[in-house]
């Protein structure tokens, strides 16, 4: 009798086991997905995961054949990147990310929007820069119903800042330290297969929230983060969850392929500004770097390449500033994505959206050309952007050929174009 239950509570024992081992494997870098190195670490402990990562890239290099090395490059960066960035990073909470649900106010803004552009979404399919490989856009296309995209129903001005101001006291609260709005796109729908490689964001996207709006899916579509200890997490997320990242400094990636229709998210990027929240004298202005941003820890290896980058240092934001124009450029973003049919179409409705310049003197073709995409930078010349054009709020920035070596690769097409077309490259005045 005793014998019978002992071998009964070794099976329930061995099952239950054999479970956690599936649902919350224990393993740390390099093993769902190369983060700090190409070389996998965890024999078959999550499958062939080489394999997959070596189709992958081979998806990449195919898609973009005589420019398939711009998939190496980008993916050497990436993982350059995951090294130097998260050490490099002030962090501003304990664990680095909180699964929360959304505010009501926030989902019904979004819900609105998507109910109201969920049909005509597979009509907008994201455009990714050459060589991309944050996504397997090649396999699995991306969808973005845009928030600012006054051509989506509903989208426009109003909208983002409406979610804006419904989500920065969220992560304001989170993090501790007044936030200012930096980036948010829209609604993007991954689809079946997607796979988004685990990364840190480009500066200054410091603190973030990602909110699930609709899925479709036959299995939880795991958000994989690191944490403190480079151990993997697995976040799951339903429709209305709302997820804080610090993603400066997070490692956040979906690295196993996307079983379902869809999943729609949005992402909602925020940057610190140095102020305490609840601090109502001005001292910490006292405090801040001539040079570096807030984040940023001095000497560490992001400091260097960061000053390289902003030779102007940190531009301080303005002590209890209303929320910076939030402007929705349209030729801006245009361009950044390399829409050509709204940059056409611009041209005839609203050519001063295609010159106009944004609160740092950038115009569209300064977009256009940091995201290489050559198509767009030349249909902008072509409608009389000036090829010299430097940014900066006077001018006294970077020209486009000077901002196109500083993002791109040599060799690049946008790097190629202007130098043929004779553009100068001129350096930032100091
Ligand atoms: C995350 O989910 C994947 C896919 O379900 C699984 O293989 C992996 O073991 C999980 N990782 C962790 C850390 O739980
Ligand atoms: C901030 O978080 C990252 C990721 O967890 C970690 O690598 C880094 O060391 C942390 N920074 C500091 C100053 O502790």
């Amino acid at each position: 009798m005793t014998a019978i239950r002992f071998v009964g509570s070794a099976l329930f024992l061995t099952a239950f086991l054999a479970v956690c081992a599936h649902s919350q494997a224990d393993y740390g870098v390099d093993c769902s997905f190369p983060i700090h190195s190409k070389e996998f670490n965890c024999g078959n402990l999550l499958g062939d995961r080489k394999q997959i990562y070596e189709d992958f890239m081979e998806g990449c290099r195919k898609r973009y054949s005589t420019r398939a090395s711009r998939c190496d490059s980008t993916e050497d960066d990436r993982i350059e990147m995951s090294l130097r960035q998260p050490q490099s990073m002030v962090n501003y909470t304990e664990t680095g990310f909180k699964k929360i649900r959304a505010p009501n106010s926030v989902m019904d803004l979004l819900n609105a929007h998507w109910k109201r552009n969920r049909d005509g979404l597979y009509d907008r399919e994201e455009i990714w820069p050459a060589g991309s490989i944050y996504v397997n856009h090649w396999e699995s296309p991306t969808y973005m119903s845009a928030v600012e995209d006054t051509n989506t129903r509903g989208g426009g001005y109003a909208l983002k800042k409406a979610v804006w101001d419904a989500v920065k006291p969220v992560v304001e609260a989170w993090t501790g330290m007044e936030q200012k709005p930096i980036s948010m796109y829209g609604i993007r729908a991954y689809t079946e297969g997607a796979i988004l490689s685990p990364h840190v964001d480009r500066l200054p996207l410091v603190s973030s929230c990602i909110i699930n709006v609709d899925q479709d899916v036959d299995e939880d579509w795991p958000l994989e983060v690191y944490d403190r200890h480079d151990r993997a997490v697995n976040i799951t997320m339903q429709p209305g969850d709302l997820v804080l990242y610090e993603s400066g400094s997070l490692m956040h990636g979906r690295p196993f392929p996307l079983k379902g229709r869809f999943y729609a998210n949005i992402f909602i990027h925020f940057e610190p500004t140095g102020r305490k929240l609840g601090d109502t004298s001005l001292e910490y202005l006292d405090e801040l770097d001539d040079i570096l941003p807030p984040y940023l820890l001095a000497g560490s290896p992001e400091s260097d390449n960061w000053a390289r980058k902003n030779p102007h240092g940190w531009s301080k934001p303005l002590p209890s500033a209303p929320i910076q124009q939030i402007t929705s450029p349209e030729g801006h973003r245009a361009a950044a994505i390399g829409d050509l049919a709204r940059l056409s179409k611009l041209a005839q409705t609203n050519r001063r959206a295609l010159h106009a310049k944004d609160e740092n003197g950038w115009q569209p073709l300064h977009e256009a050309v940091r995201a290489d995409n050559k198509e767009a930078v030349e249909l902008l010349i072509k409608h009389g952007a000036n090829k010299d054009a430097r940014v900066g709020k006077k001018g006294e920035g970077a020209s486009a050929l000077n901002l196109a070596l500083d993002f791109l690769s040599v060799g690049a097409d946008t790097v190629n174009y202007l130098m043929s077309i004779g553009a100068q490259n001129i350096e930032p005045d100091l």
